[in-house]
Formats: C-alpha cells, structure tokens, sequence
C-alpha cells in the first residue's frame, strides 16, 4: 500500500489562512441570537461543607437571568447512576478542592454576570485538609487494579548487586496545560430533549456522550461542534464539571449560555500534569551493560477521584535489561483532580530515566550516546515481541552531528565562554503508537472536488493537512480541491484527538476510503464503456451523476498483537550557564523524531517544536505553586506561571528518519505529537550536568537550585 502513495511535495497548513486572519471560529465566537454570559463562583475554602448560600441580592442584581447552584440545579438522571463521577457539580454542598464551582451566576452581559457573582453569600464549615505533596509521600493509595504499575521481569532490584550502580530521586512539581485559548463552551437547548454546544475538546464524540448519559439523553440529541481548537495539550479529553454547570445553566434560562474560564481558573477546573516522586536504580556491569533498572514513582491525585498515569512505562523496554522492576501508587490530595498532560506518563517517567542513564554514564566514565546504543535492545523485552519499526541508532548518530556532539567534554564544567559554562546533553523518548477505529466519507463531486468528513478533532497538529495529503497521495487529486470536514459530531465517528493516534487511525480510513474511492469509480468507467483509467470528472459526466460517495471504517488488525509500535525521539541540546547567577540558556535543540512516513512534513516539524517548547517550559521554567496553609494556588496566571518566551527559544532542528513502518498502518506513518516533549527536560537536565558538573534531579531546573547544588 505505501508504495501507491506519491505525496505532494509539501503543503502548507490548510486552516492556516482561516486562523491567521480570524475566519476560523473558535467556540466563544458563536454570538447566538440571545447569547447569556455565566460566570462561576467558586469556593474559597479547601475542604468542606456549604452551610448557607444566599444569592437574593445575585438574583436582584441588573440583568441576572439566573443563579444555578446546588440549590437549584435542573434534573441530571446521569447524577442517579451507578458509575456516576465522584464530583457531581452543584449537587451537594461538599467542598473538595479551593476553586471548585458553588454557583453560576447567568446575565444578559459578561459584565453584569461578573458583578452578580460578586454578591453571592457562601457560608463554609471548614475541615483539615492537604495540598501538600511533597509532605505527603506517606499517604499512598495504591491504583484501584493492584497490577497497574506494578511489573518484575527477573531479580527484584538486581541494580543493587551490579559493579557499578546510581540511586536518585527526582521529583516534577504540577504543572499546567494553560493552552492559549481559555476552556469554556457555548450551550443551548434547541428543545426540552434536544441539545447543541460548541464545546472547546478534543473529542467531539466523547463530549457528546458525556453530555447525553449526565442528562439523561439519546446521543443523537447531542449535537457538538468543535471545529477549531486553541490549544488542549490533554485538558480537553473528559468534559469537566464547568460544561456540565453550563448546560444545566441553558436548561434553567431557556437561553444560550456561554461559559469563559478566568485565566485564573484554568489551574483548577481543568486539570493538571500531577505533581511526581520518583526512584530510580540503575545498576551496570564494569563495560556498561544494564544489569538491573528499578523505578518508583508516586504521583498527586485527588481525594474525589483517582487519577493514575504510566510513569514507569518507559523503563521496562527502552533499554535491553534482564532484570526490571516498577510500582507506581498515587497520594490523593485535597485538590481538583489531574489529567493527561501532553507525553503524559512518560514525560513525568522519562525526566528520571534519562537523567539516571546519564548519571551512570557518568559514573561508568561512557558517553552516555554510547552507553545508550550498548544497551539499545533489538526486541521488546517487555512484551517479549520485536518492534515494528525502531531506528533509534541512527537517530542517535544523526542528532549527534547535528548538534556537534563531537564537541562535547567528557568531564563536567570544562567548556566555557566568556561568563558562562556550556555543556551538551542528550536524552531518548517514547510513546506507544495507536491505531484505533474510525470511520471516514468521501464525496466525489463533478466539478473534482473531494470531501472528506470525519468527526474527528484538531487540537493544533494539524489533522486536516495531514489527511488532505494522505487523500492527495491516494487519489492523484491536488490538495488544493480537498476538504477534510471534522469537529461535528454528527460526522462519521473518529475517537478523540489524544495519545498521538488521529493520524495513525483517521489517516488509515482517509486511505481506504479513497483506495474504495477509486476503485468504485473505476467500476462505473468500465461498466460506461469508459478505460479504468479515465479522469474522474469523465466519469461523473458519462453517468450523469453530480457526485459518488463511500464511506469507510477502518481499524488496526492482528499486526497490533504481532509487534511493539512506538514512535521515538531524540532530544540534543547545547546549554549554557552563568557562573554567577546560574540563568540556564538553552543555545541550541537538535529533535530527532522516529515516527514512521512523514506524511506533511511541515505541520510534523511544527509539532516537534512545539514539543521542544513545551519541554524546555518543564524543564526551566514551569511549576504551579501552591499556599499550603490556604491551599491556594499563588502564581495563577501567566506572569507569574511562566512559560517559556520568544527569547528563550533558540534555533530548533527538526531531523525525522522518515522511513514506513511496514505494519501499523497503510501510511507506515506513527504519531509524533507526545514524542515531540518527552524526554525533553532530561537533555536540558543532562547538559546543565555536563556545564556545570551540578546535578539537579528537581524540575523546573530554576538558578537558586543551580547556584545552591554542589558539583560532584
Ligand atoms: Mo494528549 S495528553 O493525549 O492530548
């Protein structure tokens, strides 16, 4: 199948104009004839009880159409359910976290609805309550299903016999997604049992049946919209309490209501990467071969509900290594409950790993490029299986000149310039990748136009380009005359945009829709005495037809229980840093990505720096700071949150190995957008390390700790 594919040479991002120029409508654009604006009220008390809320002067205030709160709230049969969500909104008066919505107030302007909630009376009982991590390490509740994290091959903690062996922790404060775009929807009851949101998610088919099980809907009452998304980086994968509040709010007014989260609430009301502990002992013999790998790791959760990420996934397979261990247990706190955050698991797993590997490197006087392609294994230890396709050998001695890595000392704090130390550091990453099921319709029109639906999403990595390249290559058709609808979930379904998968799985049924395509139009030519090989459009006209159309499912088969399929990538970073203060610079990011076909090279390299980004905010710069004495959150906004600028991106070199894998898919091609940031912040970690000779196991990777750590 890879062979028939002929790709357009490259193709710029086909919303690119509609977002550039503010045609493209995000979901607070939707201006509904008689739009109400909510705004939430939230709790100031960490843990507890509402004992009194008075919202007459809210109520009485200009222009409040309504004040929902647990008083009041409209029917949600979904509330009644057995598999109910822990955190019902306005449903009791119990108070789980600082910030959780208590009332909503509704206006006819954002305005009035702001200053309404100002009035609203909330009377607390407090209790003792916890926010606190790092204090908290004792607390450990272990993941509902005993097995999850837990895994031994071999010797339990075998590092501890081996010749040469490290022992760290590291530890990863929360951080947030804070994409651009604030979180929110738009709702409205076309009817008492028919519903319309334009929603911000990452799964216009997860929301709309989320929505329909709360409110006790047929799905196909359901309808959303989600064409354009500002940024989700895995908050928009589960609909939050403040979409449901939002709907019951249109339910009580008979208005379209739209919500539109506070830069503030963002830290709160839609999730979080978890806070993380971890161990790691790695043990090697004498001539560098890993002997034994143990990984701890503990992470934040919430007391209402248990959130549980693969932190150690990495280090049962990433490297060849007889014997592994791994547990992993969360510590619930008194806090909004965490959520998948781009490259999540292994992003919090791969910081401790990769700087673990390092530190014995070091230790074992290896390069650590080197020590990493000793113990680079041919198969899948794990699942006992080989890889599908895995080039990571080549990736290292790719981004290893592109980088110069030949200029890199050995020894720690050797290189320097002027006032400031330089050092290089290299990491690896990986992330499973996934085929899943989805379901694409082509129209073929006369005038040569194809379109393609698919109520798939597009969160930023540019779905759209990729499947209109994909069709290209299938079809001859030139890009420029195909439209790839998503974002509606009366579409064909698609899953939800996350763990790297849409292009893997939606491109598949872009593929074979478009192979059905063709293969249906070539029947129509012959059997209308046209050649097979006539144009398209001829075809059309000789039978009279303005259109044909095919609509396909298409999912993954036995090839997915034959092999391992990861995407890899390998992160090169040259840093410096200043001997005085210990400002950390990032002077130059070589990305290596093994991800399959580059199906659109363009969008692919943009997702690799976007990732590149993304790490070096976790790796210098991001950590949400909490009040333990009021659980509060004190640098909630971007001044104070800070993520990385302009100028502290230096030149990013995206390398992809561009080769099939001959069996995930009929594209070969595998998903890049979690690999383009783990690992990350362990490079960056690794080169401060060999600036410096100062390990710092800590992140973010601030100058205080810097100036404060001694060298080895
Ligand atoms: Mo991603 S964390 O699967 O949006």
């Amino acid at each position: 199948m890879i062979d028939q594919l002929s790709f357009p040479d490259d193709t710029d991002r086909v919303d690119g104009v509609a977002k550039v120029t503010g045609k493209a409508r995000y979901f607070a654009e939707f201006d509904l004839p008689g739009l109400s604006y909510a705004v939430l009220v939230t709790s100031t008390i960490t843990r507890g009880r509402i004992t009194r809320i008075n919202t007459r002067s809210a109520g009485n205030a200009p222009g409040v159409l309504a004040v929902v709160s647990h008083v009041n709230r409209p029917e949600t049969p979904g509330y009644e359910a057995e598999n109910a969500p822990a955190m019902r909104i306005f449903y009791t008066d119990q108070v789980f976290f600082n910030g959780q919505p208590v009332a909503m107030v509704v206006a006819d302007t954002f305005e009035r609805a702001t200053y309404a909630a100002s009035l609203v009376e909330v009377s607390y009982e407090k209790e003792a309550f916890n926010t606190d991590f790092e204090h908290s390490l004792d607390k450990i509740k272990k993941p509902k299903n005993p097995a999850q994290g837990q895994y031994r091959r071999g010797v339990e903690d075998a590092y501890k016999t081996a010749p040469v062996k490290v022992e760290a922790t590291y530890t990863l404060p929360i951080e947030t997604h804070n994409p651009m775009e604030l979180h929110g929807i738009v709702a409205f009851w076309n009817a008492a049992d028919k519903l319309t949101v334009y929603a911000k998610t990452q799964g216009v088919k997860s929301t709309q049946s989320s929505l329909a099980r709360t409110f006790g809907l047929p799905p196909e009452n359901v309808q959303v919209y989600s064409e354009y998304v500002g940024g989700g980086f895995g908050m928009g994968l589960r609909t939050w309490p403040l979409e449901i509040a939002s709907v019951m709010a249109a339910k009580l007014t008979g208005k379209p209501v739209k919500l539109v989260l506070t830069r503030d609430q963002m830290f709160t009301m839609v999730g979080n990467r978890p806070a993380a502990w971890q161990q790691i002992g790695l043990g090697a013999s004498e001539n560098g071969k890993l002997v034994g790998i143990t990984h701890h790791s503990l992470a934040q959760s919430s007391v209402y509900e248990d959130f549980m990420e693969n932190i150690t996934g990495m280090s049962k397979f990433m490297y060849g290594c007889p014997n592994v261990n791994t547990t992993s247990a969360i510590v619930p706190l008194d806090m909004s409950v965490p959520i998948w955050m781009r490259g999540p698991g292994e992003a919090t797993g791969a910081f401790a790993l990769e700087s673990a590997v390092d530190e014995l490197a070091f230790k074992l006087n290896m390069d650590p490029l080197d020590f990493r392609i000793l113990n680079d294994p041919d198969t899948d230890m794990e699942k006992n299986r080989p890889f599908s396709d895995k080039n990571v050998k080549e990736a290292y001695r790719r981004g290893a000149e592109a980088i110069g890595w030949k200029n890199r000392s050995q020894q720690p704090a050797k290189l320097s310039q002027g006032d400031w130390l330089l050092g290089y550091g290299v990491s690896t990453g990986v992330f499973g990748a996934f085929r899943r099921s989805a379901t694409v319709k082509a129209v073929f029109s006369s005038d040569g136009t194809l379109v393609l639906q698919s109520a798939a999403s597009d969160i930023g990595p540019g779905t759209g380009t990729g499947m209109v390249r994909i069709a290209s290559g299938v079809t001859g058709i030139p890009a420029e005359k195909i439209t790839f609808e998503l974002g509606d979930s009366s579409l064909p379904p698609a899953p939800s945009q996350g763990g790297s998968a849409t292009l893997s799985t939606v491109g598949a049924a872009v593929n074979d829709v478009c192979v059905q395509l063709i293969s249906n139009l070539k029947e129509l030519a012959v059997n209308s005495g046209l050649k097979a090989d006539a144009a398209f459009t001829d075809i059309l006209k000789k039978n009279n037809l303005p259109f044909v159309e095919v609509t396909k499912e298409s999912k993954g088969g036995a090839e997915q229980g034959k092999y391992s399929m990861y995407s890899f990538s390998i992160h090169f970073v040259q840093v410096k840093v200043h001997k005085r203060t210990g400002v950390v610079k990032v002077n130059k990011i070589v990305s290596v990505g093994d991800a399959g076909k580059i199906v659109s090279p363009k969008t692919a390299r943009s997702q690799m720096v976007g990732g590149a980004v993304g790490g070096l905010g976790m790796a210098l710069t991001e950590e949400a700071i909490i009040d333990h004495r009021y659980g509060r959150y004190v640098n909630n906004n971007f001044g104070d949150y800070h993520v990385p600028v302009n100028a502290d991106i230096p030149d990013i070199d995206v390398i992809f190995i561009d080769k099939p894998d001959p069996h995930i898919n009929p594209m070969g091609a595998k998903g890049m957008g979690e690999i383009a940031l783990i690992g990350f912040s362990a490079a960056v970690a690794n080169a401060v390390f060999n600036a410096t000779g100062k390990r710092i196991r800590s992140l973010p990777i601030t100058p205080d700790k810097v100036l404060e750590q001694p060298q080895v």
